[in-house]
């Protein structure tokens, strides 16, 4: 099955992916890794690891979302892409690709949804007193961080902990728990 995945920085679940999909029994095939921000550190790593890595800027596109999510669907489909997550994409969608990729687009978000949708979830979850945090593998759907949840790990809070801290703890379950939902949900198409 042919992956790809989308990302706006680092891209370290996107790492994890490839690194994943270089093993002969996973079932999926990471066939392009894309950007809307042409500076994003992850578009090298993933050229560096042999993936076609392809930014689809934003910028020349304004405020016209849709004009820009219909370009990075005719990239998809000129490859053959039967499978899209996004990992670290930083840009709300719009109803167009959304649908355009319903039951077929996946999301990593660094909570335990339903708690936490949006940014900041490490800091609101520390703010609140919280003993335990984790990261959710979901459907995309048209709410933001909703859609039928796929896959969990969960992680302790620890006394002392900072931002920083439970974000790494949680990053490294971030790491294993992609590739591992995303094979499932691709075994079962
Ligand atoms: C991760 O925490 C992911 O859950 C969230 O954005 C972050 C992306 O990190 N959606 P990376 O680009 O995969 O390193």
């Amino acid at each position: 099955t042919k992956v790809a995945v989308l990302i706006s920085g680092r891209g370290s679940n996107m790492e994890a992916l490839v690194r994943a999909a270089q093993d002969p029994a996973c079932p999926f095939e990471i066939a392009l890794v894309l950007s809307n921000k042409p500076e994003a550190g992850g578009l090298i790593t993933a050229a560096a690891a042999g993936v076609e890595a392809l930014a689809v800027d934003q910028k020349p596109y304004g405020k016209d979302r849709e004009a820009h999510e219909r370009a990075i669907d005719a990239a998809l489909r000129e490859r053959g892409i039967q499978v899209v997550a996004l990992a670290g994409y930083m840009r709300i969608l719009t109803p167009f690709l959304v649908n355009a990729w319903e039951g077929r687009m996946l999301n990593i978000h660094p909570s335990l949804l339903p708690a936490y949708p949006g940014l900041d979830t490490h800091g609101r979850a520390l703010s609140a007193g919280e003993v335990e945090a984790g990261c959710t593998v979901h459907l995309v759907t048209a709410g933001v961080d909703e859609g039928p949840i796929l896959g969990q790990a969960r992680v302790p809070i620890l006394p002392g902990d900072t931002d920083h801290m439970l974000s790494d703890r949680v990053l490294e379950q971030e790491h294993q728990l992609y590739p591992a939902t995303l094979a499932a949900f691709v075994r079962g198409l």
